[in-house]
This record gives C-alpha cells, sequence and structure tokens, in this order.
C-alpha cells in the first residue's frame, strides 16, 4: 500500500489518461456483464419462445457491444501503457540522479554492478507490474458487474455458487505473498550477478593474465543459478495457483449444472437464467485468472519497488547539509582545524588531530608511507566525505558553510589514476569547464605538453579515446586529465599522486606540465617522488593519520627521521 502511495505521485500528473482509462475499463467490464445478461434472452426468448424478431435484434446488440468493447479496450489497453512507460521513465531518471548524486560513502558501500541492475532490472519490473494495474482494475469490474447480473438473475442459485469466491480469493493471496517472497530474493541474487559481471570484466586484464576465465565462469554460473532457483519458485507458485483457480471454476460449473439444473427441472428458474449462469461463470473464469497473474506480477514489482525506494530514500549527508555560501577560494587561505575523520563509525581514525594551514597561492606538499591518510586528506576538502571532528576553512569560513558544488568549482584534481569517458579527446579536456572554445583547448593541451602528440593523431581532438581511455598510453592520458585542469582553471590543485603510475620519460614530461599548471594556485601536492616535493613551498609528514613534521627538504632532512628515511635512498 505504502509503495502505491509513492507511486500514486509519479502518475498523478497522468490523472486525466489514467480516468479515461478507468472509464474505458468500466465499459468493457459492463459490456461483458450486458452480454451475459442478454444470454439469457438467447435462451429464454429464441430458444424456448421461438420469437423471431429477437433473433434478428439480439445479434446485432451483440455484434454493437463487441465493437464498443473493441474501441474501449484500446484505449483502456494503450493509455495504461503509455503512461505506465512515461512515469516510470521518470522513475528511473530519478533513481539514476539520486544515485550520481550520493555521496562517495554509498559507493563504498554499494557494488556497481548492484546498481546497475536495480536501475535497470527493478525499474523493469515495475514497469511491467504497472501496465498490468489496470487491468486487474478492469477484471475486478468484470467480477463485480457478473456477479450483480447473475444475483440479480437468481439470488439463491448464485448465492450457492460464490461460496467458492472466497476460496479464490485465498488462493489469489497467497501465492501473492509467495511470489513478492521469492521475487525479492532473485532480485537480489540477480544484483550479485550484476556485480560478478561488472566485476570480471572491469578486470579483464587481471582475469585474463591469470587464466582465470573458467573461475570467472564458475562464479557466475553459480550465481546465476542460484538466481534461477529463486525463479523456479516462482514459477510454482503460478503454476499451482493458475489451475487451482480453474478446478475450483469447474467445480463452480459442477455446482451450477447440480442446483441450477434441479431448479429448472422443478420449474423454480428458467433454462435462460441457468444458461447465463453458466456464461457468467465463463466470463468470469479469465478475470480471476487475471486478478492472480497481476497480483503475483504486482507483488514482484511491490518487492523491486521496495528496493527503488530505499535508494531514493538514501539519506545524502552532503547535499542534504548544503550550505549557501557561493566559495570565491582565489587568494585565500586554506585550514585544518584540527581535523579526525574516519570512513566508519566503528572504524579507525584515518586522521587524527589535523593543523595546517594552506597559504594561498602556494603549494603545500604532503608525504608519507602508502595508508597513512594523505588521499583521504585531500578529499576531505573537496567534501567527498566531511569530517568526524574540527572543521576545515577557506578564508575562515567552514566549507560546509558553502554549496558544496561552487566549492568544488574551486577545486581542479588530478590523481594518480587518469580517468578518460570514452569519447573525443575534445570532450575529455573540457569536461571540467562548459567551454567549446577550441582555442582554448588548445592552449590548456600545449600547456600540459599533450598539444604534440595530440596533433600527431590521425583525427586530433576529434580522436576517440576508447573505454577508460585503452587507446592512449598512461602518460597520455594524465596530460589530457592536467590538459582539463588547465583548461577548469580553478584557484585550488590537487595533485594525487599524479605521476607515480609513469615511466620515468612521461613523468619528465608530466613533471613539466604539473609546474605549469601548479603556478600561482593553491596547491596540494600529494607524492612520494623527491623530485616532485623538493620544490614544494612547505612539506608536511603524515604518518598514521598524523602530522609529525613540517618545514622545507632541508629542515625536514635534518628534524624528520620519516621524512630522511622516505626521501635519502631517493637522493643517490
Ligand atoms: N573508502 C574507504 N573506506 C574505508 N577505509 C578507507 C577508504 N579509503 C581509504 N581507507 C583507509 O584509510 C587509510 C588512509 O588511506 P589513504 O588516505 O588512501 O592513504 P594514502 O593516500 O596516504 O595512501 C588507509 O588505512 C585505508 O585503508
Ligand atoms: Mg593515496
Amino acid at each position: 500500500m505504502k509503495n502505491i502511495y509513492r507511486l500514486w505521485y509519479y502518475f498523478k500528473k497522468y490523472k486525466i489518461a489514467i480516468t479515461v482509462a478507468m472509464i474505458a475499463s468500466a465499459i468493457v467490464a459492463s459490456t461483458d456483464a450486458a452480454i451475459v445478461y442478454l444470454s439469457k434472452d438467447v435462451f429464454d426468448k429464441i430458444f424456448i419462445a421461438k420469437d423471431t424478431r429477437m433473433l434478428k435484434l439480439l445479434p446485432f446488440a451483440i455484434m454493437s457491444l463487441f465493437i464498443v468493447r473493441l474501441i474501449s479496450t484500446f484505449f483502456q489497453s494503450y493509455l495504461i501503457k503509455s503512461t505506465a512507460q512515461k512515469a516510470i521513465q521518470q522513475i528511473r531518471n530519478d533513481m539514476y540522479y539520486k544515485m550520481i548524486l550520493l555521496p562517495m560513502s554509498y559507493y563504498d558501500n554499494n557494488e556497481l554492478g548492484t546498481m546497475m541492475t536495480k536501475v535497470i532490472s527493478d525499474v523493469s519490473n515495475l514497469q511491467s507490474a504497472v501496465s498490468s494495474a489496470l487491468n486487474v482494475f478492469r477484471s475486478v469490474l468484470s467480477v463485480i458487474f457478473l456477479t450483480g447480473v447473475v444475483f440479480y438473475q437468481d439470488f439463491t442459485m448464485a448465492l450457492s455458487v460464490f461460496l467458492i469466491i472466497p476460496i479464490l480469493m485465498i488462493i489469489i493471496k497467497k501465492s501473492g505473498k509467495k511470489m513478492k517472497k521469492h521475487s525479492a530474493k532473485s532480485q537480489e541474487q540477480l544484483g550479485f550477478v550484476g556485480f560478478i559481471l561488472n566485476e570480471s570484466f572491469s578486470g579483464i586484464r587481471v582475469v585474463k593474465a591469470f587464466i582465470n576465465e573458467a573461475k570467472e565462469f564458475n562464479r557466475f554460473k553459480l550465481a546465476s543459478v542460484k538466481e534461477m532457483k529463486y525463479r523456479l519458485k516462482q514459477a510454482v507458485v503460478s503454476s499451482v495457483s493458475s489451475p487451482l483457480i480453474e478446478t475450483m471454476s469447474g467445480f463452480g460449473v459442477a455446482l451450477i449444472i447440480f442446483y441450477g439444473g434441479f431448479k429448472v427441472i422443478s420449474g423454480e428458474t428458467t433454462p435462460g437464467t441457468f444458461f447465463s449462469f453458466l456464461t457468467a461463470f465463463g466470463f468470469m473464469f479469465e478475470p480471476f485468472k487475471k486478478i492472480n497473474n497481476y497480483n503475483n506480477l504486482l507483488q514482484k514489482a511491490s518487492a523491486s519497488a521496495d528496493r527503488i525506494f530505499s535508494v531514493l530514500d538514501c539519506e545524502n549527508d552532503i547535499i542534504d547539509n548544503n550550505g549557501s555560501l557561493k566559495c570565491e577560494a582565489a587568494k585565500k587561505d586554506i585550514r585544518f582545524d584540527n581535523v579526525s575523520f574516519r570512513y566508519s563509525e566503528d572504524g579507525p581514525d584515518v586522521l587524527k588531530n589535523i593543523n595546517l594551514t594552506l597559504e594561498h597561492g602556494k603549494s603545500t606538499a604532503i608525504v608519507g608511507h602508502s595508508g597513512s591518510g594523505k588521499s583521504t586528506l585531500a578529499s576531505l576538502l573537496s567534501r567527498l566525505y566531511d569530517v568526524t571532528d574540527g572543521k576545515i576553512t577557506i578564508n575562515d569560513i567552514d566549507i560546509k558553510d558553502f554549496d558544496v558544488y561552487s566549492l568544488r568549482r574551486n577545486i581542479g584534481v588530478v590523481t594518480q589514476h587518469p580517468f578518460l569517458f570514452n569519447n573525443t579527446i575534445m570532450y575529455n579536456i573540457a569536461y571540467g569547464s562548459d567551454t567549446e572554445d577550441m582555442e582554448k583547448i588548445k592552449e590548456a593541451a600545449k600547456h600540459a605538453y599533450a598539444l604534440d602528440f595530440i596533433e600527431a593523431m590521425p583525427d586530433k581532438f576529434d580522436t576517440l579515446v576508447g573505454e577508460m581511455g585503452v587507446m592512449l598510453s598512461g602518460g597520455q592520458k594524465q596530460r589530457i586529465t592536467i590538459s582539463r585542469a588547465i583548461l577548469m582553471d580553478p584557484p585550488i590543485l590537487v595533485l594525487d599522486e599524479a605521476t607515480s603510475a609513469l615511466d620515468m620519460k612521461s613523468e619528465h614530461i608530466v613533471q613539466k606540465a604539473l609546474e605549469e599548471l601548479v603556478k600561482k594556485k593553491t596547491s596540494i601536492i600529494i607524492a612520494h617522488r623527491l623530485s616532485t616535493v623538493i620544490n614544494a613551498d612547505k612539506i608536511v609528514v603524515l604518518h598514521k593519520g598524523e602530522i609529525v613534521a613540517a618545514g622545507t627538504h632541508i629542515e625536514l632532512l635534518e628534524k624528520s627521521d620519516i621524512y630522511s628515511k622516505m626521501v635519502l635512498p631517493q637522493l643517490v
């Protein structure tokens, strides 16, 4: 019920279409009832009374009814299907938009493959059910109208037969409940299948290098078979419930023949009434079976809706606590004020009491062993995560008071894993800024020492880079992401081991590109290569989440053991 209420939010703007469809359904249902009603006259007036006027009239009446039914069915069916498509499409869009806005912590805790399954498969479950929802309405109406007709024609006979209806209802309800349970499980398992797909395709190089195709296949097969088992359970439910309903209806027919036949013989009722009773039952067969099938579909969809709404209901700490100030970070100092951070409530402190000032226009290098918290520190500045304790300020304003998008617009990030979209080089360079100005894009590429290799490519800036930039070397990719940052021209820069994945030669070029980039910017340079660090205005040594020393290269060589041990081997 709760899900239906929430779905209504998406459907209410199609109120008119839905109303028309409902009216059309009601017309279809009443034509069913009218046909049954007329069948009494067919028997009593044509067969028994041999009324020739009726012989001419009734076939026309029935044909007209079927034409009305045809037109109404079209409207009912088309309007509902199109409404469902439109509304569900909006749900899917909302879902994607919600997901892409969710903070990093959501991505830390949810697998990509599972998230994809939700957007694709759960939404499509919902879609098929919603289109059926109105058919249920029509079937229910048919049952009610037909019931009305038979009760009107012979109350006691109707009563005896309709004892069967509660049994039918119980079957429908029970099977729906089972369906929901199995479907929730199969969707969950399908998410796991998606997760395996995503993981093995993303890691395809590793899979192949270690000749683990068969192992991955087995993992996939196991998950896939398990998913099928839940589907088989659903198949059992629907395969049992449908024939059960038919059987019960058959019993109903037997009852009519026995009790109705008895009443016709004793003269209490006409053969026409008896005949229309049988017709009514014939007509009701289908709606009942449909109600059952649709109910199963609906329950399945309800399981999917639970999963969809749980995504839509996710809290978004960052966006929900968005400040309103516009961030203008140029020429402003950045301060970490007693900042502590842990990734999860019961996790360890990854950063402890960090006090650090990043002077505007100056570069600060952060060095430390892997896992000491360098990347974490940088991601706090962009509010990819929020500090657990303390605060980060820009010009003495807490960064939480800024609109988070305006804050991020001030920060350019180059990481050790350059990510490119499968699009043109131009698209990738322009990704962080809205410009389409070719001159500016070229200029940025030039400053990033990327122009030469781009111009040497067959389609130059229009060259497609392939998925994740497979067509380019690591150094080339990195120079494209640096061009991107240069073009965006943010006042703050974060270089997180930007050169560490490169070979000596490309490192040298990328290094030159980076020097171009950090000019006059407030920059955080994370590196463990001495060459990168040595020119920084200030060097901070991070160890197990704490700042243990700060100063210039020369100062640190004297006063910090950790620093000396890290850089000395690189000096020789
Ligand atoms: N998304 C995350 N969830 C939980 N723990 C994390 C996450 N990212 C990093 N960590 C942990 O935080 C610590 C610091 O990591 P990180 O900032 O990446 O270190 P560095 O960049 O200095 O190598 C490590 O112990 C790491 O395991
Ligand atoms: Mg790191």
